[in-house]
């Protein structure tokens, strides 16, 4: 890479002044401020204790280890993810791909067994082997898959019933329930488009009035709910808006109106986003809320909505603050990432974590803080969440088989 292409950050922010032009903005406590205020502190002593000299650094070999171990052996507290294991899949696997770390290919074959096994007899892939399938778990296992991105891998998907499970989960208008007689929302859609869109199975017909529907969804604040009248909130502003680029549908949505709501999701002084206004600060939103911004930037490369040409090269957030939260706050020193300072590491949080921190780093212009050969992780596909060159490989070689019937 060269040294043009790679901006360097020795200085960190003012977190002392930061917080005391906060103080001076809040009079009246609520439950909310106070609740602030304590992450705030703690937050602080995180800033206050690594010394400003000494360069935030990513713990890559602690995380592989503890990625490693979480294959094969998981806690107890990760019993109500029995549900979820093609997730659990998918954390760990896209963790060690951001961290460049491949595992053993007898070791991934036994993985894409696994997930074979979740794989209903009538398409779509389940929580478990025998479980119902589900939109999540689907697009979960198909992402898995193709992060692993072997051919025993990619053979695994039953594409003709796969399309069939995403088609039978439609709805007249457009929108997409996650399961048999399930809820319906925002990631339904995103999910199905997604895992449809990797494996090739596509159809324009599938997705008629989608992109509708999900416009319904973006709230008087800017940001998207879950669905039409909810909350905006990070983790559904990032399915919509995924979505819509997927569908080649941007111009239905108020971007200045999100993009408002969006940067202002980016604390203050934590650094990390929060998911909705007036709550707390989460390393999972660094790649929820920070996931958004490369599409944005796609959008506006593109001039729309009309006329509003952006050719940054940086993302329109900060982030090298977003990247200090990261590596300051949210690292457990024996590996592993979590939500906020006093919170349990999980394999959840690590994932989205580091593919926040990759969002950070990887602006069309780099800028990684501290130690760039220690810190500088893969880059992603921002649209599916799947390490970029995986991602690219999947879609080259799906696109060689012909769309099912
Ligand atoms: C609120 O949690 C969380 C939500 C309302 C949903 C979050 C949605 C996602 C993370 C996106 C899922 C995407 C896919 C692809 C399945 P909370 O009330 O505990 O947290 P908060 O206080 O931070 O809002
Ligand atoms: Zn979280």
């Amino acid at each position: 890479m060269a040294d043009s292409e790679l901006e360097l950050h020795t200085g960190r922010r003012n977190y002392e002044e930061v917080l005391k032009q906060q103080q001076d903005e809040e009079e009246h406590k609520t439950a909310t401020t106070i609740e602030q205020a304590r992450v705030e502190e703690a937050v602080l002593k995180f800033y206050r204790l690594c010394d400003k000299e000494a360069d935030p650094t990513l713990l890559r070999p602690k995380h592989i280890q503890f990625l490693k171990k979480s294959i094969t052996y998981l806690s107890e507290a990760y019993e109500c993810l029995d549900c979820s294991r093609p997730w659990m899949c998918f954390w760990i696997l896209h963790s060690l791909a951001i961290l460049e770390e491949r595992l053993e290919n007898e070791e991934y074959s036994k993985i894409v067994g696994f997930l074979a096994k979740c794989q209903s007899p009538t398409g779509g892939f389940g929580g478990g082997p025998g479980q119902y399938p589900h939109l999540a778990s689907t697009y979960a296992a198909v992402n898995a898959l193709c992060t692993i991105g072997t051919q025993e891998a990619y053979d695994v998907i039953d594409r003709k019933n796969l399309k069939r499970f995403l088609s039978s989960l439609r709805g007249e208008d457009g929108s997409f329930s996650m399961h048999e007689n399930g809820e319906v929302d925002i990631r339904g859609a995103y999910c199905a488009l997604a895992a449809a869109k990797l494996a090739n199975v596509y159809t324009p017909d599938m997705f008629k009035t989608t992109a509708e529907w999900i416009a319904k969804c973006q709230t008087w604040e800017g940001g998207f709910g879950g669905c039409p009248g909810m909350e905006a909130h990070g983790g559904y502003a990032y399915c919509a808006l995924a979505t819509l680029v997927m569908l080649g549908k941007t111009e239905l949505c108020h971007l200045p109106e999100l993009l408002r709501w969006i940067v202002n999701k980016q604390m203050r002084l934590e650094g990390g986003f929060e998911g909705r206004t007036n709550k707390l600060v989460d390393g999972c939103y660094s790649f929820w809320q920070g996931g958004a911004f490369p599409l944005i930037a796609a959008i506006l490369k593109q001039g729309k909505p009309a006329g509003s040409f952006n050719t940054s090269n940086h993302w329109l957030f900060n982030q090298e603050a977003l990247q200090e939260y990261i590596l300051i706050c949210c690292q457990n020193p024996h590996g592993g990432m979590l939500d906020k300072p006093g919170k349990n590491r999980d394999i959840y949080h690590t994932c989205y974590a580091l593919s926040g921190l990759s969002i950070a780093q990887n602006s069309p212009v780099k800028s990684i803080i501290g130690m760039r050969h220690t810190n500088r992780v893969e880059v992603i596909h921002p649209i599916y969440n799947v390490e970029y060159h995986a991602a690219r490989k999947a879609q080259e070689y799906f696109s060689t088989l012909p769309i099912p019937d």
